[in-house]
């Protein structure tokens, strides 16, 4: 693959001007928030441009783009806020038929009431799923910080827990513990070819089993009761279950990608299970070699009959790490994996959301000729300011669990942080803030990019806390404490 950007061209010196961003940063996260049912509940998508009026959707109240709203919140101790989130969206978990137990990817509070959407007023009508996984992990996260064990144990939470998990602990066709999804499904909400077991959704789910593990055990605590146990005994089982799916189909370096080039094709039958997806070598792609070189690992985007994608995720790989899926030699080949495609992932605007584009023929079968995923643009291999702290927070969890493991590298990967924290520092306030930068270097904001955006400020935000503030409150992301570290 031919170099693209330079290193010397990085703008990552440190910026005299760090007092008077985060400032900025602080008073335009403040503005982004919002009054439902009479309190603050969260922070709009994006802050209307000065000059434009219009903003679609943005101005409403999305999940997802509240998840670092609410862990920044938690860590302010504006606990107040996060719990009358979480509330809101309970009330909002769907009681149709069809639907039931779903959260809506956003909201909005219109002549005093709350109007929702599950997909049903969103383009192209598409159905969003990590908004209900993300529901049950900010919610541990809230009941851990604020230690508001009422609340995690109160019937509203506990029943909304079982709702979402009806839609998960379900008999399928295919009996497998991935959730199966259609394009769309998550913060790609675009046409992006990423049906089926996309690596974002399946690791969020197994944070979110994980995280419903935790608020059944609390209630446990308190009510022993045969159903509860069965249910815990089943997420625990399916949570156990789909890690290990993960990392056997997912996970590839060097290693395992030498033996799927060698492995026997049309296999069937009890004993022959070298190759159970029928991976055909051809679709090994040839990026991946030095892509890989000698350490490097990650999970690929999707395992699918004859289909893998190889493409990079940044989301879903920074979670398997901060969610532990990964075990910690794993994370750190991922990291030196990025560190290795630093070209690619981060160049000038940190972090690219997938890699590679899909090219201008993929892009017109797998995208519908969508104009926003060109290649290179918003989904489609767009670099996205927001996805960089859920990328440091996972190096920096790595770091405090294991802080004898390999020092030289753990080394490098904070210089690459600090790096991208100055390159974000001296770009984004120029930059309005944007949502997005468009490839391949992520220089120019992009084409259709939102300003002022939320989760880019908030973002922004939580990697300084992280980095200069309290580095300590890593572990509040922290999937893996146990309760009975709790008091
Ligand atoms: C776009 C993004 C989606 C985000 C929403 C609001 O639709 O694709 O991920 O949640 O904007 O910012």
């Amino acid at each position: 693959m031919a170099k693209q950007f330079s290193q010397e061209m990085l703008r990552l010196r440190p910026s005299s001007r760090e007092d008077t961003v985060v400032a900025s940063a602080r008073d335009l996260f403040e503005r982004s928030l919002v009054q439902a049912r009479g309190a603050v509940v969260g922070s709009v998508a994006a802050m209307a441009h000065p000059r434009r009026s219009g903003e679609a959707n943005y101005g409403e109240v999305f999940l997802r783009d509240n998840v670092p709203v609410m862990v920044y919140l938690l860590l302010q101790g504006r606990y107040t806020i996060v719990r009358h989130f979480l509330s809101v969206c309970l009330e909002l978990q769907s009681s149709a038929y069809q639907t039931r137990g779903v959260f809506p990817s956003s909201f909005v509070e219109e002549e005093g009431e709350l109007v929702a959407d599950y997909g049903q007023r969103s383009i192209g009508r598409i159905t969003s799923v990590d908004a209900s996984l993300w529901w049950p992990v900010l919610c541990w996260l809230y009941v851990k910080r604020s230690r508001d064990y009422a609340f995690g144990t109160s019937q509203a939470v506990q029943r909304g827990v079982q709702l979402l998990l009806d839609l998960v602990l379900h008999p399928s066709f295919e009996g497998l513990p991935v959730l199966f999804v259609p394009d769309c499904a998550f913060m790609i909400d675009r046409p992006m070819d990423v049906w089926g077991a996309p690596l974002d959704v399946e690791v969020l789910l197994f944070g979110c089993l994980r995280s419903c593990c935790h608020l059944m055990e609390l209630a446990r605590r308190e009510n022993v009761s045969r159903m509860l146990d069965q249910r815990l005994a089943l997420a625990r089982q399916w949570q156990h279950d789909l890690r290990l799916y993960l990392l056997k189909h997912y996970w590839v370096t060097t290693k395992t990608v030498q033996g799927m080039r060698r492995q026997p094709t049309e296999q069937y039958g009890v004993n022959q299970h070298e190759n159970e997806f029928n991976v055909q070598p051809q679709v090994i792609p040839p990026w991946l070699q030095d892509w890989l070189e000698n350490r490097g690992g990650y999970l690929i985007g999707n395992m699918r009959t004859g289909r893998p994608d190889f493409r990079f995720f940044s989301l879903g790989n920074s979670l398997a790490c901060l969610f532990g899926l990964l075990r910690a030699p794993q994370q750190r080949a991922l990291f030196r994996l990025v560190l290795h495609n630093r070209d690619q992932l981060m160049a000038q605007m940190p972090m690219r959301i997938c890699h590679p584009p899909l090219d201008a023929e993929q892009w017109r079968q797998g995208t519908g000729s969508d104009p926003k995923n060109w290649p290179g643009c918003y989904h489609n291999g767009g670099h996205w300011p927001s996805l960089l702290w859920y990328f440091g927070w996972g190096i920096l969890l790595h770091e405090q669990r294991h802080p004898e493991a390999d020092v030289l590298l753990m080394g490098q990967m904070r210089s690459l942080l600090d790096e991208c924290y100055w390159s974000q520092l001296n770009q984004l306030p120029q930059q309005k803030w944007a949502e997005y930068f468009d490839g391949p270097t992520g220089t120019w904001m992009g084409q259709q990019s939102r300003t002022f955006q939320t989760w880019t400020v908030v973002g922004f935000l939580l990697l300084h806390h992280l980095l200069w503030v309290n580095p300590a409150d890593v572990n509040l992301l922290d999937l893996e404490m146990e309760l009975t570290g709790l008091r």
